[in-house]
């Protein structure tokens, strides 16, 4: 009888999430919770009070499967402001509940049963799952350490007549690398020349410390290939409302959306005219929530480095990677396990996002989306390592 009885074979594999895990270990030990990607302060209030009013103010049924028209908008008015992308908010845009279910969607409507697609890895841990239950099987492409770049010609090796289409992300968790304009023109070569299509995950759009954020699909070959996704769990630090959203050419978008409305129908009825408000902040909301993260990303590489970590300062996204070689034999999930004890600080082992666990033993990831003090704390704790 195997371990886990009714669990189909496409979920096989999959067990609970190591970050769900490590904040588990986190609240057990009174450790400081580096480990997953949450913000410990709330977005704007402006956004917040919106919520609160759309429900005083009854918007609590379905709103319309593709998301209601205001939020459409704001989303096609965000797109065209920081990206120069034109979209319909009428037949370009569907509202999903966060990345997670627009990522999910989209595999279960793009993919075939055995279609192959081709993921960075290290792989955002949704991205196996998702390609499994729709029946695809996800094929690492690998961005190498230290500096995460990628290598195009791995691109190319891993088309084969299988490959349905190319799942992006960038900014890039866990590494923080963000594709640079070179790489990105390597890749949208090779969706031209293979006529692969691309799911581009851009939840960490807004930041980008280093270079910049190009959205793949603003490279010519690309727009008619390529679903968008973005979320305002990220941008507004309302991780727990899981609004995301999909644009793209309205038959891709019709596809994700026939999928999704089978996965949730609809979600967080009150939550989409906040996030209207939130994406029609001012441009000085968007410098000033990069800006005092490219502080936080400091004081934390500068404590890690301290510690005797190997840091790799990560160019965009609210992570960084760290090798622990010179501190340990232990591979990282031992070391993270052993971390609370040792430091009173919770990280999470690279080798999580790795199809084989070997790889990525060398290093941990930690997240900086907390209040300077608790940075500043954890940097201080830390220093028990070295
Ligand atoms: C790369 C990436 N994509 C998607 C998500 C999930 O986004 P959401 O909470 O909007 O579902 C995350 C969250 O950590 C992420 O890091």
């Amino acid at each position: 009888m195997p371990d886990r009885p009714y669990l189909s074979a496409r979920l096989r594999g999959f067990g609970t999430t190591i970050f769900a895990e490590m904040s588990a270990l986190a609240a057990e030990t009174g450790a400081i919770n580096l480990g997953q990607g949450f913000p410990d302060v709330d977005g704007p209030r402006a956004v917040a009070d919106a919520a609160i009013a759309a429900i005083r103010g009854g918007q609590n049924q379905y709103p319309p499967g593709p998301g209601i028209l205001d939020l459409r908008r704001a989303i096609a008015d965000h797109q065209r402001r920081f990206w120069g992308i034109q979209v319909d908010p009428e037949r370009e845009i569907l509202v999903t509940a966060g990345a997670t279910e627009a990522l999910t969607a989209a595999l279960l409507a793009l993919c075939e049963p055995d279609d192959e697609v081709l993921a960075l890895e290290p792989t955002y841990d949704s991205y196996r799952a998702a390609a499994s239950m729709a029946g695809a099987r996800l094929v690492p492409v690998s961005l190498r350490p230290p500096g995460y770049v990628l290598d195009a010609d791995s691109l190319r090796r891993a088309v084969t007549v299988r490959t349905r289409l190319v799942l992006l992300n960038s900014p890039h968790n866990p590494t923080g690398a963000v594709l640079s304009r070179r790489e990105l023109e390597a890749i949208a070569e090779v969706c031209v020349e293979r006529d692969l299509l691309v799911v581009t995950d851009e939840v960490y759009e807004h930041m980008v410390y280093e270079g910049e954020h190009i959205p793949i699909s603003t490279l010519p070959g690309m727009a008619e290939r390529t679903v968008t996704i973005s979320s305002a769990g990220k941008t507004f630090s309302f991780t727990g409302w899981k609004i995301g959203w999909a644009t793209g050419p309205a038959a891709l978008v019709d596809a994700v959306r026939t999928a999704k409305q089978f996965l949730t129908y609809v979600s967080g009825a009150p939550f989409q005219p906040a996030i209207a408000v939130g994406l029609r902040l001012a441009d000085t909301y968007f410098e000033e929530l990069r800006s005092d993260l490219a502080h936080k990303r400091d004081v934390l590489c500068n404590g890690l480095e301290s510690a005797g970590f190997e840091v790799y300062r990560p160019a965009g996204t609210y992570f960084v990677t760290a090798g622990i070689r010179r501190l340990t034999d232990e591979d990282g999930d031992t070391f993270c396990r052993h971390l609370p004890a040792r430091c009173g600080v919770v990280a999470v082992p690279t080798s999580v996002f790795y199809e084989h666990p070997t790889d990525g033993r060398d290093a941990i990831r930690f997240t900086f989306c907390k209040r300077i003090e608790v940075l500043e704390d954890a940097a201080h704790r830390l220093k028990a390592l070295a």
